[in-house]
């Protein structure tokens, strides 16, 4: 027996637990949810839960649908019922003018419209957030959520109820207001109401009305929105059909709301911030009766409902403006977007005063912001090269004005990425730009493609110099391996060339390799060579004093070293230590040329990602060609002789090793006499060199001392060895 009747006395009834686990998860969910400020551990949360989840299994009876495990449930739906709304849902006239003068506008015109003069005082207003979501009704009757709706056409919506259950922050039932931060009752029903007045910090707390119509805006948060997209990335991926990615926080949240199937909806983060009120018992009914808008809103929070922390008010134009202002700047820091601002008259009585054109308040205006999101279309993928080599794909868009400025480039960013979103040439796509942000294509409207256009495939070839471009492993880039000759990379090359620690050009910095290549007096490394008084006369804020001195200085560059010459080139991965060990390595740097990745490999450091750039790198026809050129110009070094093939001690010497040596092993004799360039043979014959013979020496001693070859003992070999070590 799960419940002993043993017990059922010692405790409170089912259902007076059962009501006791409700208000108490209603009041943590509300502290997580709304205020930020979880009260108990996740896991005791989850254990209260599951008590009641369990009570209400045993007691169907007791169930009700303000129950917070009551937020998802639900069967999918085939459409949804029409609503239509007691009090219609307006919309808001939107100012046009994005500048800071959109606030002075309306401002003039309240004013303007009241009758005012300049003589009076500033007019009250509430400043809000234009959140970037969608409007919702809320209807609660005795303070139990009953029904859900869309804005629709103002006039009628739809009903939303079961997916707006799964938002956290939405309160299913409202649990009664407490004076201050204590836990404290509501006054007793009847007593007066204290106004709010010069000394009281919070408002007196309001009976929630029989009838409550509470209206605010879905969204998401972008950090969900992110979320939300791995996950749907990763359903992809899986080869989950009828799975697509969304392409702003709006869209997802707006599909979520309609999306007909509860159990998906609340796998859609969503969140609520409350802005107004539809129908609510009058206040000769026993409804609240709210003096201004700041009031209702500030009720609202006491009630539960989230209220944007930057709501506030502001008196006159001038507050208005630095609202506007100060949002502008903090915008793409929100958690979530926006695409403007709120402003209204505070003073409920003026509202009503002014009343309504069609179907826009006079009182509100929605202030916007250059959007940050526009649609347009894509003429052309450009491949761009970098200075460094970086290949990146370039949407070529319609002209478009987007976040206050004309854009005609997306960045599509990488490979990867570009076939992620899967932008083709003649799409209608979505181009984002916020803040400073180089613009972006967020998304392709899929159901606009023009037939059979092709997906965009990464050039294997660079677009600029031809080299070959390459996506190392691990890497999201493709890059281009012509660094010496592409013209993208020109000025990096010869920067890095004369860098100090390359072949150094003394004097030769960034802002005269900018003048030069965009004068066209340099375009390849070797012209730096062919540099005269002249050309460099003719460069701008250029004396002959200076012209002189960098063609000193690049006299004496050309007398440099092998790792200098080799880092100066600028091949991927090879920095300063690596082109010390291959020049010390190969000696010379036509083996570096023609050596094989396996051969570059047994340089130390080098592992096979460096090896495989070294190889690209001298595989591209243009960048021998500016090395042989360079060359010809006169740079030059002292070569060495390769460390590997240097002539060893031993090299050319054939040994033979018998008998027990007093110290060495066979095997450790073998490896010092291969160390030092010798070889060691099993048998002798009138090639071997040197017998080394320990005790007990058999046939082969004797074979020797026949054909006359040298035998030696273990001492004798350690001289030799010791003699080469010290030459
Ligand atoms: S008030 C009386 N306040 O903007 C005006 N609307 O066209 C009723 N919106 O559909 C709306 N943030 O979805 C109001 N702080 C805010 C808002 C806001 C966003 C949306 C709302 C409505 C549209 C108005």
């Amino acid at each position: 027996m799960a419940t002993p009747d043993l017990f059922a006395s010692s405790g409170p009834s089912p259902a007076a637990r059962i009501a006791e686990l409700r208000t108490e998860l209603h009041q943590h969910a509300h502290r997580y949810y709304v205020l930020d400020e979880p009260g108990i551990p996740d896991a005791e949360y989850d254990r209260l839960f599951q008590e009641l989840q369990s009570l209400e299994a045993q007691h169907p009876e007791l169930q009700s649908p303000d129950s917070p495990t009551q937020r998802v449930g639900g069967k999918p739906l085939d459409q949804f019922a029409s609503v239509r709304h007691k009090v219609p849902m307006l919309s808001i006239r939107t100012e046009t003018d994005t500048e800071a003068s959109g606030a002075q506008n309306f401002d003039n015109r309240v004013r303007k419209e009241l009758g005012l003069t300049e003589s009076d005082p500033p007019v009250e207003y509430v400043a809000e957030l234009k959140f970037d979501g969608l409007a919702i009704n809320l209807r609660y009757e005795k303070g139990v959520l009953v029904q859900a709706a869309t804005r629709g056409d103002g006039e009628t919506g739809e009903d939303v109820t079961q997916n707006i259950r799964t938002i956290q922050q939405i309160p299913l039932k409202i649990i009664a207001p407490t004076l201050g931060t204590g836990v404290s009752s509501l006054p007793p029903e009847g007593a007066e109401l204290a106004r709010g007045g010069p000394s009281r910090r919070s408002p007196p707390p309001v009976q929630v009305p029989p009838v409550l119509e509470v209206r605010g805006e879905v969204y998401m948060r972008r950090d969900d929105f992110e979320s939300l997209n791995d996950r749907q990335r990763e359903k992809i991926a899986r080869g989950a059909k009828g799975e697509k990615t969304f392409v702003n926080p709006r869209n997802a949240a707006a599909g979520a709301v309609r999306q007909l199937d509860p159990a998906i909806a609340a796998q859609r983060p969503l969140s609520f911030f409350a802005y107004g009120l539809g129908e609510v018992t009058p206040a000769e009914e026993g409804g609240p009766q709210f003096e201004t808008h700041h009031q209702m809103l500030l009720t609202l929070k006491s009630w539960g409902f989230p209220v944007a922390a930057l709501t506030q008010t502001a008196s006159g134009a001038s507050e208005l403006i630095a609202f506007h202002l100060k949002i502008g700047r903090e915008r793409d820091q929100l958690p979530y977007d926006i695409d403007g601002v709120v402003y209204k008259v505070n003073s409920l009585a003026l509202q009503k005063k002014m009343g309504f054109v069609t179907r826009e308040p006079r009182w509100a205006v929605a202030h916007k912001y250059p959007a940050q999101e526009q649609i347009t279309t894509v003429l052309a993928i450009d491949v761009q090269v970098g200075r460094t080599g970086k290949l990146t794909p370039v949407a070529k868009l319609a002209p478009v004005f987007v976040g206050g400025v004309t854009v005609t480039n997306a960045t599509l960013h990488n490979e990867d990425e570009a076939r992620r979103k899967d932008v083709r040439v003649g799409d209608t796509v979505i181009v984002r730009r916020a803040g400073d942000v180089i613009p972006e294509v967020v998304g392709v409207l899929a159901d606009k493609r023009v037939q059979d256009s092709p997906q965009f495939t990464m050039p294997r070839q660079c677009p600029v110099c031809g080299s070959e471009a390459v996506r190392e492993e691990g890497e999201a880039d493709y890059r281009c391996t012509g660094g010496l000759f592409c013209g993208a990379q020109r000025k990096e090359a010869i920067l890095h060339y004369a860098h100090r620690r390359a072949v150094e050009v003394e004097g030769l910095g960034d802002k005269l390799v900018e003048q030069m290549v965009d004068a066209g007096v340099i375009r390849t490394l070797p012209d730096l060579y062919k540099l005269g008084l002249s050309s460099l006369a003719s460069l701008e804020r250029m004396a002959d004093k200076s012209a002189n001195n960098l063609l000193d200085a690049l006299e004496k560059s050309k007398v440099t070293t092998l790792p200098r010459f080799l880092f100066g080139l600028g091949i991927r991965h090879v920095g300063e230590a690596t082109a010390k060990e291959l020049a010390r390595h190969f000696g010379q740097l036509d083996a570096i040329m023609d050596a094989s990745e396996e051969h570059f490999l047994e340089v130390s450091d080098v592992g096979p990602i460096v090896a495989k750039s070294i190889r690209t790198f001298f595989d591209q026809p243009h960048n021998r060609e500016v090395v042989e050129q360079l060359r010809a110009c006169g740079v030059r070094w002292e070569e060495g002789e390769p460390a590997a093939r240097a002539p060893q001690p031993f090299s050319g010497k054939t040994f033979v090793i018998t008998g027990t040596l007093p110290t060495l092993s066979r095997d450790e004799a073998k490896d010092r006499v291969e160390a030092a360039g010798g070889k060691v043979a099993g048998s002798v014959s009138k090639k071997t060199d040197y017998v080394v013979a320990g005790a007990e020496a058999g046939s082969k001693l004797t074979k020797a001392q026949e054909l006359g070859v040298a035998v030696i003992d273990e001492a004798a070999l350690l001289a030799l060895l010791d003699k080469a070590a010290a030459s």
